[in-house]
């Protein structure tokens, strides 16, 4: 009896005991709060962090013995320097310990040959790295700061601080912190801190942190991953034009160009923003008070001229399609089957979406091109529509007559058959 209760009692053991024999003695003690005071850290990596589920453990960054340690109930023994153990990382060396493992190609090879290996080197070249590596200022985001230290996770992850959707948090936490950026300066000036509440008011913010869309960017697609750094007045509409390359290629082929880049004007951002982009209305083409072109086109100028042109020719395009949907709607309420008309007037529509993209040639002649072709087509629809409601009038006074005719006749039929009947009548009432 007494051996079969030691038996039960082992059980346990034995099983624990082998658990344990295939687990690490960090994971163990760190695991349990007899032994340490936070046990989240073990338990974060546990739960899904890359290094572990690629088969990494705490010694691959931290050093010392995984196997031995815990049963013999001293840490020391696991955490020997003798066996490479070190004190963790302070901020300032933590983008080397991370760049021991990413900056080694052929160590980053054997996990994942298309995993890139440049972190480091281009962390380097960012604000936030020069400013660590030269002024030794430890405030500026390293990599712990944007990746965690012991439940990293890959991008491609949801719960990510990296994911697409959440890499504004990540950064506002520093940069909407007032006091925490006071003194850092930005061309001479207190850098602000408004870039996330603009950006959560633009389209693209709202696209990324409402929709969840992430075909429109979050802070690092235009300042880089690791290259944090605002984008050089060449590089900025490099960004932006990275997702809307024909409107770079037109600005690119455009009179402002050149005069722009002596001026050192920035490009898109110069009309559209950074942060605060919002959508476009056809007003801030021409020269109405909402107008961008005002800002630099008094009368005098060429561009004024153009501007004003341009911006005729588009709203032309836009009355045409609208008196041609009109009649459309009509001639549809009235039984006309309209589907080759809207068909012809869909590519009208497009003419007018292209444009607005073409607007950036700034070109009068190309844009009205596009114009021009689109008022021919709206115009041909209307005409087809008006000519159906007018086949319909025809129809309908043809229609009037021939119930005239019907209703006439039908009248006549009435007397005759009256009289047909007065006169039976009056030969039934003699034979009586
Ligand atoms: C026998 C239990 C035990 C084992 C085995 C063990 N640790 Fe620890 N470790 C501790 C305790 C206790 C502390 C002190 C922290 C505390 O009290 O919370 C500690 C602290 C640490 C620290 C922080 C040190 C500091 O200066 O802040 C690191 C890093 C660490 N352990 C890594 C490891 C690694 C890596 C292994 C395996 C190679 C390991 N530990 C194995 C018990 C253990
Ligand atoms: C990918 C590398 C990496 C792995 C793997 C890793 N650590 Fe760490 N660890 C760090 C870094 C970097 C720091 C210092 C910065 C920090 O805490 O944010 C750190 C700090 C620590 C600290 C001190 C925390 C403090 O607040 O002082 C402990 C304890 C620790 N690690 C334990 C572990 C244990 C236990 C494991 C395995 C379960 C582990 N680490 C796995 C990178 C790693
Ligand atoms: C001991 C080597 C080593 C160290 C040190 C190390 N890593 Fe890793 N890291 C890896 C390996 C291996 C992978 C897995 C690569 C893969 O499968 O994509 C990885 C993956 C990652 C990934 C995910 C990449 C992806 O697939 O999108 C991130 C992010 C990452 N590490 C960040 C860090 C950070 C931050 C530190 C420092 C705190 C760090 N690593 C320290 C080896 C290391
Ligand atoms: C300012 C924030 C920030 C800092 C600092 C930072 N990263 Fe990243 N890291 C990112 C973002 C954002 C991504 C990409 C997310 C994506 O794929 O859209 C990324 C991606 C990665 C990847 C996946 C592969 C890749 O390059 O896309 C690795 C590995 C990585 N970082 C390691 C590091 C290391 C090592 C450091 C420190 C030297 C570091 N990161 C510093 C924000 C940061
Ligand atoms: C841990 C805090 C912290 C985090 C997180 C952080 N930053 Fe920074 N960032 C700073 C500080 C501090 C500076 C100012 C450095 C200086 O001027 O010396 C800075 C500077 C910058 C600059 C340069 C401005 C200039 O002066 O040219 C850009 C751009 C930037 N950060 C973008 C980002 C982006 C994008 C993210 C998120 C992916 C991010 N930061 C995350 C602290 C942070
Ligand atoms: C659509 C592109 C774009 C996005 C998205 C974007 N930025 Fe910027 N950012 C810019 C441009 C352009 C500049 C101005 C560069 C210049 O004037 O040289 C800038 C400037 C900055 C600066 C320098 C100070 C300032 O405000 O002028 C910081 C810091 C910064 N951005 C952080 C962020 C953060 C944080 C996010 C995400 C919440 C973000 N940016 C999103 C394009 C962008
Ligand atoms: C001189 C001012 C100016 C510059 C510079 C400029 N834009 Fe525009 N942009 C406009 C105006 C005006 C409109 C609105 C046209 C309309 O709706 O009639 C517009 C419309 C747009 C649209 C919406 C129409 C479409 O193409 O889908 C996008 C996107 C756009 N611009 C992006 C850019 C990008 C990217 C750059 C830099 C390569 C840039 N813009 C440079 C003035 C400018
Ligand atoms: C990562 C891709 C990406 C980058 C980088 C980007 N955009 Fe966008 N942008 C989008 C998407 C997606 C939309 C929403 C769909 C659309 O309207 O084209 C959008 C919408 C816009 C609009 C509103 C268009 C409209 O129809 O009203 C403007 C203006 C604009 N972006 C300008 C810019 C400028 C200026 C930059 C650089 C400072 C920039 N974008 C950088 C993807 C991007
Ligand atoms: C930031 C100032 C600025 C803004 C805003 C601006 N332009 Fe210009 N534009 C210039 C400069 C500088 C030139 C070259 C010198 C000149 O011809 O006036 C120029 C030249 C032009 C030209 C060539 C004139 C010619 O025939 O030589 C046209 C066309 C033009 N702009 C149209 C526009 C339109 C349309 C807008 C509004 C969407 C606009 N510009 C907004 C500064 C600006």
């Amino acid at each position: 009896m007494r051996y079969l209760i030691i038996t039960i009692l082992t059980i346990p053991t034995i099983f624990y005991d082998s658990a344990v024999a295939g687990q690490s003695s960090c994971i163990n003690c760190h695991i349990s709060s007899e032994w340490v005071s936070d046990t989240s850290i073990a338990a974060t990596f546990m739960a899904g962090d890359i290094h572990r589920n690629m088969g990494l453990g705490c010694e691959d960054c931290h050093g010392g013995d995984p196997g031995i340690g815990f049963e013999e109930g001293d840490p020391e023994l696991a955490m020997n320097p003798a066996k490479g153990y070190g004190n963790p990382p302070d901020r300032l060396s933590i983008p080397e310990f991370c760049g021991k493992c990413h900056s080694d190609v052929e160590y980053m090879k054997k996990y994942n040959p298309r995993l890139s290996t440049d972190q480091l080197k281009l962390y380097k070249t960012s604000v936030h790295g020069k400013s660590l590596y030269n002024r030794k200022d430890t405030k500026v985001a390293i990599c712990t700061d944007c990746h965690g230290a012991h439940g990293i996770l890959p991008s491609s992850d949801s719960r990510s601080r990296v994911f697409h959707a959440k890499i504004p948090e990540t950064c506002k936490k520093c940069h909407s912190d007032e006091g925490y950026m006071r003194g850092y300066k930005y061309e001479g000036k207190q850098i602000p801190v408004d870039q996330y509440s603009e950006y959560k008011e633009s389209v693209h913010g709202i696209l990324v942190l409402e929709k969840g869309d992430n075909s429109a960017p979050a802070c690092n697609d235009c300042h880089g991953n690791h290259g944090a750094t605002p984008p050089n007045l060449a590089s900025v509409s490099a960004a932006c034009g990275e997702c809307h390359a024909n409107n770079r290629d037109f600005f690119n082929g455009s009179p402002h160009k050149t005069p722009w880049k002596e001026m050192d004007l920035p490009e898109c951002e110069q009309c559209h923003g950074n942060h605060y982009i919002q959508a476009v209305t056809d007003d801030l083409l021409g020269v109405s008070e909402d107008a961008i072109c005002l800002d630099c086109h008094d009368e005098t100028s060429a561009g004024y001229k153009t501007a004003m042109a341009m911006s005729m020719s588009i709203d032309s395009l836009k009355f045409s399609i609208e008196a041609a949907q009109a009649v459309v709607e009509e001639a549809e309420l009235k039984g006309v089957e309209g589907g080759q008309a809207r068909f012809d007037l869909g590519s009208a529509k497009d003419d007018l979406i292209r444009v607005r993209s073409v607007i950036h040639t700034f070109d009068l002649e190309q844009v009205s091109d596009i114009t021009r072709a689109g008022i021919k087509t709206a115009g041909e629809v209307q005409l087809m529509a008006e000519a159906a409601l007018s086949d319909i009038l025809i129809r309908q006074i043809g229609l009037a007559i021939s119930l005239v005719v019907i209703v006439f006749i039908a009248i006549m039929i009435r007397l005759k058959i009256k009289k047909i009947d007065s006169v039976t009548n009056f030969e039934v009432q003699e034979k009586k």
